[in-house]
């Protein structure tokens, strides 16, 4: 647990953005965590938790002490004959998070293969893919409060889980610092196959009775068929949420554009952000090394060079021209510092 200052944060993230941390130290340990809290409420330096880099923006350099999470383990809590309960430490990766599951026959989480990230981000935005979303499988967490004390467990309920949200983004926002989800999976699965793109990968793959493994290897190739691959192309996934509308609002723009993509949502309707930013011709946009990508509109990506300035003004460009073309105010996704 070392202090280090002036440390680049390019390769610590998926955007491979140029970015500096004034001060960095990661944390293994609970005990590691409370010790540069501490330390940076003594030198009054904001703090800043770096999971995997894979829904940040820097478009500055970061002043404070930026602290990487690496607290491991995967553990089984308790387990009856239907569930297990399986407590992960927030450093973990996602997708190995995954993987165990699938080596141990465990049903839940193969829908969200391949998401990057940490475990610990897991919660932020309730991380959701093909159908499934992190609060399926939710049982609780434990955070560390960033003004001292001892850590708090949350209850699904306490984190106000919503499309994209928890109360660590709005009501908590900056508060605590996840150290370890617990999460509640089948032993018997019961299969979400209900996004149309996995059943016709599964029938591709010539798949007629699904297991939890083809589940996961439809999604995995459905994911790489249409997001870049960070490695390459940085980029944070989608750049933007799917906006909400009123029934009354998505009717008005039906009629207009008839083609237009919608899913019920509660009491309104979400619309496909990827779709209305290809309609204002962003698709394959490209200027500098900043644009968005050829093959799906609603991520952003850095060819090489692009500074996170580039990126945010895109984006912004992009907010201005759905707002004129179909008054539909678009809500970034990715954390902008
Ligand atoms: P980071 O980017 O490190 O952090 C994100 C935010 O959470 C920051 O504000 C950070 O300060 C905070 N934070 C991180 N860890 C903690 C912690 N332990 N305690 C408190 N705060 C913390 N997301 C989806 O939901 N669905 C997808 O299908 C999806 N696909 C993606 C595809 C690609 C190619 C990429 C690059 C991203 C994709 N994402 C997707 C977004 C991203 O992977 C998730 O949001 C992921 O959960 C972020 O995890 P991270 O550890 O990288 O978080
Ligand atoms: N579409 C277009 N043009 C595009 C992209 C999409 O018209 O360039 C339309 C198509 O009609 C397509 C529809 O939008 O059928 C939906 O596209 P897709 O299935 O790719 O999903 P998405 O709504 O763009 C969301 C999530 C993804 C998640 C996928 C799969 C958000 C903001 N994004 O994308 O999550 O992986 O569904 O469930 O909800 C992320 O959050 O970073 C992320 C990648």
């Amino acid at each position: 647990m070392t202090l280090r200052d002036n440390v680049t944060l390019q390769p610590l993230t998926t955007f491979g953005i140029r970015a500096t941390a004034r001060w960095f130290a990661s944390f293994a340990s609970v005990d590691e965590l409370q010790e540069l809290l501490a330390l940076a409420r003594e030198r009054r330096l904001d703090t800043l938790i770096l999971g995997g880099g894979s829904n940040i923006l820097f478009t500055t350099d970061f002043e404070g002490l930026v602290l990487r999470n690496e607290i491991a383990g995967i553990d089984v809590v308790s387990e009856d004959e239907d569930h297990v309960l399986v407590r992960a430490g927030a450093g973990e990766s996602w997708h190995g998070f995954v993987q165990y599951c699938l080596r141990n026959n465990l049903g839940g989480a193969e829908n969200l293969s391949l998401i990057p990230g940490s475990v610990g981000a897991s919660p932020m935005q309730n991380i959701g893919a093909y159908g499934v979303e992190i609060k399926d499988i939710f049982h609780e967490l434990e955070a560390v409060p960033r003004t001292g004390g001892a850590p708090r467990k949350f209850s699904a309920d306490e984190c106000r889980f919503g499309y994209r949200e928890s109360v660590f983004k709005n009501t908590y926002r900056n508060q605590y610092v996840i150290a370890s989800v617990t999460y509640r999976l089948h032993r018997k699965p019961v299969l979400n196959t209900s996004y149309g793109a996995i059943t016709q990968e599964l029938a591709a793959m010539g798949v007629t009775t699904p297991s939890i493994h083809d589940v996961s290897e439809a999604v995995i190739r459905i994911r790489t068929s249409k997001l870049p691959d960070w490695h390459e192309v940085g980029n944070a996934g989608s750049f933007f949420k799917n906006p909400q509308v009123s029934i009354e609002k998505f009717e008005s723009l039906k009629e207009s554009y008839p083609s237009i993509v919608g899913y019920p949502q509660g009491e309104g309707r979400k619309i496909a952000a990827g779709w209305l930013i290809e309609q204002c011709g962003w698709k394959g946009f490209r200027e500098g090394d900043a644009g968005c990508y050829p093959k799906q509109a609603l991520v952003l990506v850095n060819y090489g060079m692009a500074t996170g300035k580039h990126i945010f003004d895109l984006s912004e460009r992009i907010i201005a021209s759905v707002r004129e073309k179909f008054g539909v105010e678009l809500e970034r996704e990715v954390n902008v510092i």
